[in-house]
């Protein structure tokens, strides 16, 4: 969704103060809540006036997350946040102030001013001039606030954002701070309702009909003869269809629906394979008593044509076909940046796991960042989209209606989730009462989606047989008798695996909070990727499941707890590094040959013992050798690794894997050397100066014939020159608690990841990797320079 002219609609991340405020003591608080009258009177927060003085608070631009920035504490009841210290006992690091000062011209006056946030955690305040203008408790819905009374026209205007994360939403690392967008929105007092177009598609017989729909508010003072034309764009910005609504008197002070249809013959329907998206553009248009048809207001709606069903016995089919959900469910955090992930890291990460062959994200616990249901919709990546509060109660009902309201145009969200394994309500009278009231809610908003909710331990109760859409968590005893009970229903399994594994390590030690990488580890709730893949493809009537998780998370600290920060759960690692457990996915999701090899080959001193040796591959065989001596051939049985158990000796490992009779791939692993040269490659050469595009750099070492050291942990320093900024480091260790705000990183069983973000000046940046004197080896500085391109800018707030 974005804006058209006459609707301005301004990026407000540049140019932010910040302060770190106090939670219990109003004396380091701003004098905030010192006494009883803070909101006794309008118009005396002196912190959002002129006289306030923020020049030594810190500069920044949003999205941010002071939580990354703050050290580990080794508490106990930190643990789900990932050991940082925030909450009620951390009065001092729990409360952030945003202030921002901005202009608006006298011309402004008369329109409609919005402030915007994406999602704030937590507990946001928001004055303007003195004013109180809003708050908003949960961390992760949108939030806005029309502040035309408020704004001074022709003059300076002070924004303040107290933020408290002293609450929190849920059981894993959750940010603290403005960490989504914020934007200033300004349109004619005509307009459109926020969130309230729609368009809705039908496909039949190569033809598509669509149900266009909005709703147009007229906040002016007198009457208005309006209409909304739409013009619909086909992806290469052809126009492929126009309608006008009935023309319709909006009384002043009031809003009315209005609607059309149009046709689009055989449409270039969207699937994760073909992710083809159309653009509706939205124009209200007012005739009388002003001059002959005027646009006030305009949007852009991007959507896509596709057709969705959902069938007891045969699962999900998507444009008539039978589809199986290779999902994963993720959180919202990447190495580096906490919970502030810049737009382009959003691609990156759907990119990785579009790359294991998955097809489909659940936004667990929590509706999306919109960048991420952007990205999904591009790229081609179905979305079961998540609820933080299971609840009817007026926050539940609120966050839940946002949610669809902000989504319920992207073509990759093919299921709404009321929440997730609500312990307590599942098993009372209250459960499906709530559950229904939220149902219902959703497909008066949304008629076009069927709603699910993930389900753990109620099966027998009447809670689950609610939801359109069974959703199961784990428990691989309970799917064949709950669908023998409840044949009609759907089912999909929102949340399974929960295997756990250290990226590069290959055996478990408890003592130094290791995993090993084999696919051999599982919680005790839950199953490994070998396991619950082959139960749910062997049933038709599942739709296909979403793996716990794709990427890594802070908190929740899993099978370990402190050191480790970070849940072990992950195919990837929080900087997106593939474990081994990526190519069993990538070899049973994928459409690829895939043949990979693990694990390395550096195992001195422990020449001539057994290693185990596993190969992951859709190939029809797999033949191994060590320094090319055969170690036999195998063949693959679908769905399952391989596995050689050989003596260890210096050289190289290899695999060669066969497919119809000929050697099609071939995998080798090589003992390497002492540590000679620093690697450092960028997934892009180029990118936007626009101050907010990323490069994100691979760093390794390599031995003297350049093979890379897969044990390597050096520290390695950066210097970022030019124009961009480091923003954070990464290895994927889970028990790393260095600083991902730091310029140096120790690499983790060889890799680490370093994030630069370009300014808004075209030019280049160079990022240099180094080692310091100490500790040895000193390897030579390497250089890699990203190009930063002149792109239009997006309207910002100056
Ligand atoms: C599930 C829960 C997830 C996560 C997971 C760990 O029960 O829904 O949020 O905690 O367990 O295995």
């Amino acid at each position: 969704m974005s804006a058209l002219p006459p609707r301005e609609h301004l990026l407000f991340d540049f140019g932010w103060k910040f302060f770190q405020g106090h939670a219990s003591d109003p004396l380091r608080d701003l004098g905030f809540g010192k006494g009883q009258g803070d909101f006794a009177k309008s118009g005396e927060f002196h912190f959002s006036t002129e006289k306030f003085d923020d020049s030594k608070w810190r500069d920044l631009n949003l999205p941010h997350d002071w939580a990354v920035e703050l050290p580990f504490v080794h508490d106990e009841e930190q643990n789900s946040h990932g050991y940082k210290p925030l909450g009620r006992r951390y009065p001092e690091t729990s409360v952030g102030w945003y202030r921002r000062t901005f202009d608006i011209p006298k011309e402004d006056s008369g329109r409609r001013i919005t402030i915007e946030f994406d999602g704030a955690f937590r507990s946001a305040l928001v004055f303007l001039n003195g004013y109180f203008i809003g708050r908003n408790d949960n961390g992760y819905a949108p939030f806005h606030f029309d502040v035309s009374d408020f704004l001074n026209y022709g003059a300076k205007n002070f924004l303040v954002v107290r933020m408290d994360a002293s609450f929190g939403d849920g059981w894993f690392y959750e940010g603290a701070g403005i960490y989504r967008h914020v934007w200033l929105t300004k349109t004619d007092a005509l307009h459109l309702g926020h969130w309230d177009s729609t368009v809705r598609t039908s496909v039949k017989g190569g033809a598509a009909t669509l149900n266009l729909g909005t709703v147009v508010q007229n906040e002016g003072t007198q009457a208005e003869n309006c209409r909304v034309h739409w013009k619909i764009l086909d992806a290469s910005g052809k126009v492929v269809a126009t309608a006008d609504s009935a023309p319709r008197l909006v009384e002043a002070g009031g809003s009315a629906p209005l609607t059309a249809t149009a046709n689009v013959s055989s449409p270039a329907l969207w699937s994760p394979e073909t992710p083809n998206l159309y653009s509706a553009l939205v124009t209200v248009e007012a005739q009388s008593p002003r001059i002959a048809l005027l646009a006030c207001d305009a949007e852009r709606i991007t959507f896509g044509i596709r057709d969705l069903k959902w069938d007891a016995d045969k699962g999900f089919f998507l444009n008539g076909k039978p589809v199986k959900l290779k999902g994963t469910c993720n959180h919202h955090d990447h190495a580096g940046v906490g919970a502030a992930l810049p737009d382009r890291l959003q691609w990156y990460r759907v990119g990785v796991l579009k790359d294991m062959g998955g097809n489909a994200v659940r936004t667990s616990h929590n509706m999306p960042t919109p960048e991420w249901v952007e990205a999904c919709d591009r790229l081609g990546m179905m979305m079961m989209c998540e609820t933080r509060l299971m609840s009817a109660n007026p926050e539940g009902m609120a966050q839940l209606e946002t949610m669809v309201k902000r989504y319920r145009n992207s073509p990759s969200i093919i299921l709404w989730s009321m929440g997730n394994e609500e312990w307590t309500m599942m098993f009372q009278p209250q459960g499906p009462r709530v559950i229904d009231d939220m149902i219902a809610r959703t497909h008066e908003l949304d008629p076009t989606r069927m709603c699910t909710a993930a389900i753990n331990t109620a099966f027998q109760t009447p809670f689950p047989g609610q939801l359109d859409v069974m959703g199961f968590n784990y428990n691989l005893k309970e799917h064949d008798s709950y669908h023998a009970k409840h044949p009609k229903q759907p089912s999909v399994g929102s949340e399974t695996a929960s295997t756990v594994s250290t990226r590069g390590v290959y055996s478990t030690d408890k003592l130094r909070n290791w995993v090993s990488a084999y696919d051999l580890n599982h919680t005790d709730w839950s199953q490994l990727a070998e396991e619950w893949w082959k139960f749910y493809a062997a049933r038709e009537w599942l739709s296909g499941g979403f793996a716990w998780t794709g990427f890594d998370y802070r908190g929740e600290p899993t099978p370990y707890g402190w050191p480790s920060i970070n849940s072990q759960f992950g195919i990837v690692d929080m900087c997106g590094f593939p474990k081994d457990n990526f190519y069993y996915y990538k070899s049973w999701w994928g459409a690829e040959p895939v043949l990979h090899l693990f694990p390395h080959w550096d195992w001195a001193g422990r020449e001539g013992e057994p290693i185990s040796v596993w190969v992951h591959s859709n190939l029809d065989s797999v033949e191994l050798f060590v320094n090319g001596k055969s170690q036999g051939s195998k063949n693959v049985q679908p769905l399952t690794h391989l596995e050689w158990s050989v003596k260890y000796e210096p050289g190289v490992l290899e695999a060669r894997g066969t497919k119809n009779g000929k050697v099609v791939l071939t995998e080798k692993r090589e003992t390497t050397g002492d540590p000679m040269a620093i690697r450092l490659t960028t997934d892009r050469t180029e990118i936007n100066a626009d101050g907010e595009d990323v490069a994100v750099l691979k760093v390794e070492v390599l031995d003297k014939e350049g093979r890379a050291l897969p044990t390597a942990h050096n520290m390695i320093s950066f210097k970022v020159t030019g124009e961009g900024a480091l923003i954070g480091v990464g290895n994927g260790d889970p028990n790393c608690q260095e600083s991902d705000k730091d310029t140096k990183r120790s690499l983790f069983n060889g890799l680490a990841q370093v994030i630069v973000q370009a300014s808004r000046t075209p030019g280049a940046i160079t990022v240099e990797a180094y080692t310091e004197p100490y500790p040895r080896p000193k390897l030579p500085a390497v250089q890699v320079t990203i190009t930063t391109k002149k792109v239009d800018l997006r309207p910002a707030v100056g």
